[in-house]
Formats: C-alpha cells, structure tokens, sequence
C-alpha cells in the first residue's frame, strides 16, 4: 500500500443524542457527503450501539460509513449488557473504536483487552480503530512517546494490516478540554507511532492510516491535517454537528 494513505475522518459521538437528535445529526452528514459527491476521504460516524440501525438506514447510499464504540472480545454468550463486533457488523457498520481512553478509564480497559477486541473486529470482518494517547502527567514527565509506544505494542494485533486497522492517536489531555496538541507535539508523537508501525508491520506499516483526536474542530483542522503522518481524524464534540463536522472532512481533502 501506498505511503499516502486515503483520510479518514471519524465522527466518535460517545454518549450523545437521542433518537431525534441522531437521525438529523445522520441525516446532515449524509446529505454533506451526498452534495460533495465522489471525494478523496473516508467519513464515518459512530453513534452509541443502539442507534447504529437508524444512523445505518440515514446514511444509506450517502457514503457515509458506520461504526461503533467498542466491541466485547467473543461472539456470543452470557455477558450482559456488551455487544459483539458481530453484531456491530449485522447492523451495517465497517468499523469499530477500541481502546479509547474513556473505555480504558471508566472501564478498566488494558493492552491486552484492547488487543483482543481489536482481534474481535477483525474476527467479524470490521475495520478496528485503536486509540493510544499519554495522560498529561505522563506528557509532563517525558514519558509521552514511551506510552504510545508500549500502548501499541501491547495493543495492536499480530494480524493488523493497512486494509483493517486504523491507530487514532488521542492524547488524554487534548479531549474535551478545548486544549489541542499543537503541530509539532503532533508531528513528534505520529512520526514516532510511523517509525513503530513500520517496524513491525513492514509495508502495510506504512499505508495505516494515523488519526489525531483531541479538540479537533473547523478552526485547527487544516493545520492538524498538513502535518506528516497525520491520516486524518477522531472527532468528539465538533462531531455532533453536521455544520461543525464536514469542514473537518474538507480539511482532509
Ligand atoms: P473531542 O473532539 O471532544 O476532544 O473528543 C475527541 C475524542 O475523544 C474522539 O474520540
């Protein structure tokens, strides 16, 4: 795979919108794609699980893919309340979030379950994104770039290529904080995570695709997106809206 990479800008709505809300919210995104027509740029939205068949029946025929949050590791079973990669699929969605810092924090998430579901996705034919990010103590002790490190290690599957894992980079710090991490934090922290990739993965190192999250919105969207190895983005609040959304997807382009 090529070393340019095809853009991807996910919206990740978290635990946002009820049902009226998330249609329209699906519906603007789609008609944006709709009026943009054939464009050199992945989008996705990802709305809570059990609004993925409504968002997939909005954005039908739009363009506009669909994911979910997170995924359990198994298929089926006696585990109340989680829902599989499998299911996720059987609803219409292509991706799945994994390891994100607010699952990693709420719910005790590690390496090696981030793994394991990423495995999970890939089990049920879904496109895995998984998130690594610093905390801001460990950015203010230097430590930034060894955590991405061993998140990664510890994170990504042995059977991880280009056509079906996506890293999003999202230093903890940055998330809904309105404090973003400026270009050359960026550039550092996603050559590094390049460098890493390549590594291990050889070729299809080079064609993942590195997103960046954390307060990302319409305003430092083309500066974030001109960094080297910036592959797009993971978009939190801006991506609740379709107005404040698309010029994110243009500024990929
Ligand atoms: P914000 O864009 O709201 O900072 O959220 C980023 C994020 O966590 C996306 O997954």
């Amino acid at each position: 795979m090529s070393a340019n990479p095809r853009p991807l800008v996910a919206g990740n709505w978290k635990m946002n919108s009820l049902r009226a809300d998330a249609n329209a919210l699906a519906a603007g995104v789609a008609a944006k794609h709709k009026a943009a027509g054939e464009i050199a740029c992945d989008v996705l939205v990802c709305p809570p699980f059990h609004l993925l068949t409504e968002v997939s029946a909005a954005v039908a025929g739009s363009g506009v893919q669909l994911g979910a949050q997170t995924c359990h590791t198994g298929v089926s079973g006696a585990h109340t309340g989680d829902v599989s990669a499998e299911m996720i699929a059987d609803c219409g969605a292509t991706y799945v979030i994994v390891g994100h810092s607010e699952r990693r924090a709420d719910h005790g998430e590690d390496d090696a379950t981030v793994k394991a579901r990423a495995e999970a996705a890939h089990r049920a034919s879904l496109n895995a994104i998984v998130c690594i990010g610093e905390t801001e103590g460990e950015r203010d002790a230097g430590n930034a770039l060894n955590v991405v490190e061993s998140q990664l290690a510890g994170s990504m599957p042995d059977a991880a290529t280009a056509a079906n894992t996506v890293v999003a980079y999202e230093p903890v710090w940055a998330i809904g904080t309105g404090r973003t991490a400026n270009t050359d934090e960026i550039k550092e922290v996603h050559d590094h995570i390049r460098k890493i990739l390549v590594a291990r993965f050889g070729d299809d190192g080079n064609g993942m695709r590195i997103l960046y999250g954390g307060s990302m919105k319409a305003e430092n969207a083309d500066g974030i997106m001109a960094v080297e190895n910036v592959n797009g983005g993971l978009i939190g609040g801006a991506a609740l809206k379709a107005e404040t959304f698309w010029p994110i997807v243009e500024a990929a382009l």
